[in-house]
């Protein structure tokens, strides 16, 4: 198997014949990279679960080369569910639909809505035209593990059970994707990504949100489950929305969410102070092992000064702004993981924009979500 940097026509076309004949292929899209395979073919979507080790209580997102390709999956899209798609598609937009009777229910993990996304990347543009099927697709890792931002960190999760990989680069957003349920006018936020509830409010200021709250920094007592699906399905709520008073509490939840997600090798913890990464920096073993400390620019000089102060080995990843961090979040726990880091001290941002989606993966990648 020839890996090129970034796949080109006659790999695209290649994959594309691979998907149509019932094998998973690994694709880029802009927010991480998939682990594709024909939605209308149940054998070939079984093979995904199987590559993966995902529970099969746990949905897949069907990604589609446009719009326009939604009456394959979904038997109908209200008129706020398709005014969303038509403002983020092609985008990190994911909105749960009624599915078809005929698509396939391993797909579904049984149930009876489907999740649709339109990837914008252009290898997985390219890939869906090729492939002519919708293509089912979670993230492209082992179950349990932090979604791949690039095809090597994608390899290092799947090895050889894919049969093959396409390349497009580094994700440009590095966050999965905003998944939406959409009932007439009460939209929830299942998982919130880099669409968020601003932007969603901007275009549809008559919407009630719904936010499934994680990332808050609280610990949901009932939120305990394993890969194995077994555990907990409560949700914390947000308790200190500032939208404007049309985000309310949310009674329902996405299957994924009961499952362990987004978590390195190393703990992680969280820090909102200087104060605070001292504390943890004391706690931490920075003889045996080397410890990462994720932090903003603006906050790096007083956590140098922490660092040199508590001494040992010690490393530090910095970002400008939240597109930053988020782009780099899992490359780094993969980093980290790859370097023997047992500890990874990960600033917690503010809750604007990019910063709900950072807040959720962080809370969950240290078991605190
Ligand atoms: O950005 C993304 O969404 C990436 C790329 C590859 O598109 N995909 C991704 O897939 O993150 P995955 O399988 O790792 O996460 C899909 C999430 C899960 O939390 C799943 O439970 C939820 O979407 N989901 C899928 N179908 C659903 C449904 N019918 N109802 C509620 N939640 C659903
Ligand atoms: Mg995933």
């Amino acid at each position: 198997m020839v890996i090129p940097m970034y796949s080109n026509e006659s790999e695209i076309k290649a994959a594309g014949a691979l998907i149509r004949a019932g094998r998973v292929v690994v694709f880029p899209t802009e927010t991480v990279y998939g682990l594709g395979a024909n939605a209308l073919d149940a054998d070939a979507v079984a093979a995904i679960f199987a590559t993966k080790g995902r529970p099969a209580d746990n949905p897949l997102i069907v990604h589609l080369a446009g719009i326009s390709q939604i009456g394959l999956v979904a038997s109908e899209i209200s008129s706020t569910a398709h005014r969303l798609l038509e403002e983020f598609a092609p985008g990190p937009l994911t909105v749960i639909l009624p599915a078809r009777a005929d698509l396939p229910r391993v797909v579904t993990a049984g149930l009876d809505t489907v999740a649709v996304r339109v990837p914008a990347h252009p290898v997985a543009q390219a890939l869906l035209r090729a492939a002519q099927v919708p293509v089912a697709a979670p993230s492209a890792n082992r179950s349990g593990e932090p979604s791949p931002t690039t095809m090597e960190m994608a390899r290092q999760s799947l090895g050889d059970r894919p049969a093959l990989y396409l390349d497009g680069g580094p994700c440009a957003v590095g966050l999965e994707s905003t998944v939406l349920s959409v009932i007439h006018d009460q939209i929830r936020i299942l998982r919130p990504g880099a669409v968020t509830e601003a932007d969603i409010l901007a275009l549809l200021p008559d919407v009630t949100v719904h936010s499934i709250a994680s990332g808050v920094g609280l610990a949901d007592p009932a939120r305990d489950g394993g890969e194995d699906g077994s555990g907990g399905r409560g949700f914390a709520m947000d308790p200190a929305r500032d939208g404007g008073g049309r985000v309310v509490p949310a009674g329902a939840e996405s299957p994924g969410l009961r499952h362990r997600h987004y978590q390195p090798k190393a703990q992680v913890s969280l820090w909102e102070t200087a104060g605070r990464v001292r504390t943890l920096l004391a706690r931490s073993d920075r003889t045996n092992h080397t410890v990462m400390v994720i932090s903003p620019v603006s906050m790096k000089p007083a956590i140098d000064q922490e660092i040199s102060q508590a001494g040992g080995r010690v490393v530090v990843r910095s970002y400008v702004d939240l597109a930053e961090y988020a782009r780099g979040l899992y490359a780094w726990f993969a980093e980290g993981d790859d370097a023997g880091v047992a500890t990874i001290i990960a600033h917690l941002p503010a809750r604007d924009g990019l910063g709900a989606a950072l807040r959720d993966r962080l809370t969950r990648a240290s078991g605190e979500a």
